[in-house]
């Protein structure tokens, strides 16, 4: 076990002290606690303006080594991941970390026979078992570029992630528990492949036992590992090679492919995990996300399994076959620290209170939310019956860019704030500017920007970069920038207020409108559309689609019904929007620009505060609007 995190709020703030005056330094010092064949030469290199970031240059290692073979040699015993299936019939697996060593290594000699090696894109489309964090951890063994894509993804949300980083290899089962539901993954994958040339192997785990067709490329997982053995050294990595891609939306039809690379991921995420969580030897961690999103990746997998800690992996969903679920799982594997998301608070906080308060949650300390801010309510009520006002409560603010959190109280080492995420971690360099990219003074509200590049911030996005430039480094020149709007306390906390471009947050889900947009004008019916963000009491914010029509009918659910559908085809049912109105027009400046902010003043139903409309061409449809909403 590695113990990186600081345990007082004196080494905490010692940590910050060292990390502003040499930042490279305080990066070095975190970097010397893991396993290298070969250390680096040069901690850092950067340019925002490029943009280009490299860590740890020269250095080389391979992420497996440090979250397996160190702790096999230290504690094989030790239990590395607990799985939680989606039936609590179904007896839960402990696997230590002699187990999923030999695991992975064994995956990594089937990926390896059957065709993959280092540099290759592999695809997972898998339900959350333990042989998807096993694929995970066993593309990284052999040097492969595992591209993990949320098995809610539609078969051409599949097809375009796929296609998008030219996968040679997909790793998929059979079917899905999710609650009551089955989700056939392998018609939507067989489904998403007749559009994808470059996958030659599809290796399909029995999970459900259903029905599947059967193509030419496909491999049943269980015939497959039987040819191999458990013996897989480990692929030398320079520190800067990508270790995996992960796809999240953004304002243009097309999703990004976050890039992080083997060295600053693992240093970052690892140091991130110990500090925010402070996680004791010991310690049982249950992160409810799924491996499909950045904090299944870095915060079930990547960042406990580094410091050697036992990680929860669920199967299920938090209503299934009660709305008690997560609270009889804390008691059952006596959870010390319990990471969710706030949608997930307030869908269970509708519910008697009883069905938490009848589970020993005795064994709690921090409690931790991501995915959106935290409104003051649901806070309160998690700090009151899951927490019984006894356990920290760390609010991470962070991105899948981001790679790991970088703004958030440490548990019971700094003070909380309720909807404040709180301080940057030390390392962090955060700022506030307004609209022309001046740095903002004290108590103040703006833009979020980040100043000097962090271990795991993304390198590009996989085979475009000049749209990561676009993205994230041209707006403020000299500054990362997120899309998010902050303010600031005169303490230095931080409150995130929202995206603010063209993202809206849906249940915690990153979704941007545009893709939406582009599904609805599919339709043949569709000319314009589009898509807004609006608050909702329990998703935090659902989306509110203004469609023009070609035969104009107002009033048409069979309309709204095959629009919904075509959503869902086309993305997911995660993307299907809450509210569809057909329109007569949408507000547009004088240039054709359609202006989202009237849109989402209509939406949100304030409509007697859509502020300038000075610059709006066609006052007449905001009329319309109203009268049909
Ligand atoms: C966006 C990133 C962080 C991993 C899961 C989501 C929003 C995230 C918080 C928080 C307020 C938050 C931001 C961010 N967000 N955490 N604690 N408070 N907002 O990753 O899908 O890449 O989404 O989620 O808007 O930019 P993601």
């Amino acid at each position: 076990m590695v113990d990186l995190a600081y345990r007082s709020l004196a080494d905490y703030k010692q940590a910050k002290q060292q990390a502003s005056a040499q930042p490279e330094g305080f990066w070095e010092d975190i970097a010397n606690q893991f396993e290298w064949h070969q250390k680096w030469n040069k901690a850092l290199t950067f340019d925002f303006h490029k943009p280009e970031v490299k860590w740890f240059l020269g250095g080389k290692l391979n992420i497996t080594e440090n979250c397996l073979d160190r702790h096999v040699k230290t504690q094989p015993n030790r239990t590395a991941i607990i799985f939680e299936p989606n039936d609590p019939k179904e007896t839960a697996q402990h696997i230590s970390y002699k187990e999923l060593h030999s695991r992975v290594c064994r995956v990594a000699n089937m990926l390896k026979k059957n065709g993959a090696k280092k540099g290759d894109r592999i695809c997972l489309y898998m339900p959350m078992v333990p042989e998807l964090a096993v694929t995970v951890l066993a593309c990284a063994r052999i040097g492969a570029i595992h591209s993990v894509v949320f098995a809610g993804f539609s078969a051409a949300a599949l097809a375009a992630r796929i296609n998008d980083a030219d996968c040679i290899m997909l790793v998929t089962a059979d079917g899905g528990f999710r609650g009551a539901k089955v989700t056939p993954l392998k018609d939507i994958a067989d489904e998403a492949l007749t559009h994808c040339k470059s996958i030659n192997t599809s290796i399909v785990l029995k999970r459900t036992g259903q029905e599947v067709a059967w193509n030419d490329i496909d491999v049943w997982w269980h015939e497959a590992l039987a040819e191999v053995d458990d013996l897989c050294p480990a692929e030398i990595m320079d520190s800067e090679d990508p270790l995996f891609i992960l796809y999240t939306s953004g304002s243009t039809g097309k999703p990004k492919g976050m890039v992080h690379t083997c060295g600053g991921y693992m240093v970052y995420t690892a140091y991130s995990f110990q500090n925010v969580f402070q996680y004791e030897k010991g310690d049982i961690y249950w992160c409810t996300a799924d491996i499909g999103w950045i904090t299944g990746h870095s915060y079930i997998l990547y960042g406990p399994l580094a410091v050697g800690a036992t990680t929860v992996m669920f199967e299920g969903v938090p209503s299934y076959p009660g709305y008690d679920r997560f609270w009889e799982v804390c008691a059952k594997h006596k959870v010390n620290q319990f990471y969710t998301a706030p949608t997930a608070i307030r869908a269970l906080q509708k519910h008697p209170v009883d069905l938490v308060s009848k589970h020993d949650l005795s064994s709690l300390k921090v409690l931790g939310s991501v995915g959106e801010p935290i409104n003051a309510e649901a806070w309160h009520w998690y700090d009151d019956n899951v927490g019984k006002n006894n356990c920290p409560i760390v609010d991470t603010w962070w991105q899948t860019e981001t790679g790991g959190i970088l703004i958030t109280s440490l548990a019971g080492i700094t003070e909380q704030k309720p909807t404040y995420a709180t301080l940057p971690m030390p390392g962090i360099q955060a700022v506030l500017l307004d609209n022309e990219g001046n740095e903002l003074v004290c108590k103040n509200e703006g833009i979020l920007a980040i100043k000097h590049p962090w271990p795991s911030i993304a390198r590009t996005i996989w085979g475009d970069h000049e749209r990561y430039k676009n993205v994230y480094f041209s707006a403020y020149p000299g500054y990362y920038f997120p899309g998010d709007g902050a303010l600031r306390d005169a303490e230095g906390n931080y409150r995130i207020t929202g995206r603010v471009d063209d993202v809206v947050i849906v249940s915690g889900h990153n979704l941007g409108t545009a893709p939406i947009e582009n599904a609805l004008n599919e339709h043949p019916n569709v000319v314009e559309s589009a898509v807004v963000g609006f608050p909702h009491d329990i998703k935090g914010n659902a989306l509110h689609a203004f469609v023009i029509t070609k035969d104009a009918v107002y009033d048409n659910e069979a309309l709204v019904t095959a629009l919904r559908a075509l959503v869902a085809k086309t993305i997911g049912p995660i993307a299907k929007p809450d509210r569809i109105q057909v329109v007569s027009g949408l507000p547009k400046t004088r240039s054709g620009k359609i202006m989202r902010r009237i849109l989402r003043k209509l939406a949100s139903g304030e409509f007697d505060q859509l502020g300038d409309v000075s610059t709006l061409l066609n006052p007449d449809v905001i009329e319309n609007i109203k009268r049909n909403n």
